[in-house]
């Protein structure tokens, strides 16, 4: 498996994700050309950028749904995008996602959404299926009875617990979320920030989390990747990216920094 040394210290990090030279368009439109992007074991890598540059279109090159025109992806140390069907499946059970839209089946309950990716990957009696299934809806901090609502009788930010639920349904090794915090109010968002950051350490997920919440990025990410002009732009801490000099980086982390100098009065 690739690693890399960190900076400073004599340990090596695990790459889990490694994105080479990606690139993707539409008609004659590029949203992604030659894009790198490494994601370390156990991180929370939040990946930013203006609407529109391709982060939602990133999460999907790389979890093969999305056709890319050049580059690989290595995922969990095996070349994913090469894989014979039986090695992607496997590499598939150790990832769960929640995606930016559709986050659960309108016509399922919260239960049978959790258990649905356990139907379609393993062989479990109902029952054991059904115990996982409540004991995933628990962690993620919902009410035992909203296993048996249907999403319409949820708020928003149920949704995105459920949504959590199911994500973590086969017990992943990695989870991608995008915008996991859009649309909730900043107690509800930095609630779920906090269960992301107990369940990474608790259950030793890497995460790689697309989001605009600053507080997220602030509060929870170990690393941020930044995306413009279809590529990466920078790659790392906090601290790396406000000394990085970049106008839409600069402009987008002032509030960063105000915040930094707050905390430091
Ligand atoms: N299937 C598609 N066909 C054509 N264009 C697409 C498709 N999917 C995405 N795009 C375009 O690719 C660009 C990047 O889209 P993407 O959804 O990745 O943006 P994003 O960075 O996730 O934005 P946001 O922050 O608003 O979610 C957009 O211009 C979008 O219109
Ligand atoms: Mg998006």
């Amino acid at each position: 498996m690739t690693t890399q040394p960190e900076h400073g210290h004599g340990r090596e990090k695990e790459v889990v994700i490694s994105g080479r030279g990606i690139t993707v368009g539409f008609g004659d439109r590029l949203i992604l050309e030659n894009l790198d992007i490494n994601v370390y074991r156990g991180e929370i890598l939040g990946v930013v950028g203006a609407s529109g540059t391709g982060k939602s279109v990133l999460l999907r090159t790389i979890l093969g749904l999305q056709k890319k025109r050049a580059g690989s992806v290595e995922i969990l140390g095996v070349p994913y995008d090469d894989a014979d069907p039986d090695t992607r499946a496997s590499i598939d059970r150790r990832l769960g996602v929640l995606f930016q839209q559709g986050a659960l089946f309108s016509s399922l309950t919260v239960l049978q959404n959790v258990e649905f990716p356990m139907r379609e990957h393993l062989r479990l009696s109902p029952r054991l299926m059904e115990e996982l299934a409540r004991l995933k809806i628990e962690l993620v901090g919902l009410a035992p009875e909203a296993a048996d609502r249907m999403p319409s009788e949820l708020s928003g930010g149920m949704i995105k617990r459920a949504s959590l639920a199911r994500a973590l349904a086969m017990d992943p090794a990695i989870v991608f979320l995008d915008e996991p915090t859009s649309g909730l109010d900043p107690i509800g968002a930095a609630e779920f920030d906090e269960l992301i950051a107990t369940l990474r350490d608790t259950l030793g997920l890497t995460v790689f989390m697309v989001t605009h919440d600053l507080d997220s990025l602030y509060t929870v990410c170990d690393r941020i990747a930044v995306l413009g002009d279809r590529h990466v732009l920078i790659e790392g801490t906090i601290d790396d990216l406000l000394a990085f000099d970049h106008p839409w980086v600069q402009k987008y982390f002032r509030g960063v920094r105000a915040r930094r100098l707050e905390s430091e009065v």
